[in-house]
């Protein structure tokens, strides 16, 4: 299972382990990781699961799909390596995948 590492706005790390294939999102949810809302339970519809995936994570996932850019413009910070992490399916080769939180999902 691989070990995700979620960083707060404040710095605060938090180590989770994931399931293969299961969602950033459910694994920061499952372990009740402060600042992942996920309001719409993964349906790429409500953008309160955003998450920065710096270099070099970002190339590591599929790139966001039509849906997800446009619920990414309306998250409060958005930057280039923002993503909605219940689109992003975990794989062995996420072992160590760091996902900065925003300050706030509004
Ligand atoms: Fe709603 Fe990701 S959980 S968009």
């Amino acid at each position: 299972m691989p070990k995700l590492v979620f960083i707060d706005a404040g710095g605060r790390e938090y180590v989770v382990e994931a399931a293969i294939g299961q969602s950033v999102m459910r694994a920061a949810v499952a372990a009740q990781i402060p600042g992942i809302e996920a309001l719409c339970g993964g349906n790429c519809v409500c953008a309160t699961c955003h998450a920065y995936i710096g270099e070099p994570w970002y190339e590591r996932f599929p790139a966001p799909d039509d849906t997800e850019s446009a619920m990414l413009e309306c998250t409060s910070e958005p930057r280039e390596d923002s993503r909605l992490t219940c689109q992003l399916p975990v794989t062995a080769e996420h072992e160590g995948l760091v996902i900065r939180l925003p300050a706030s999902q509004h």
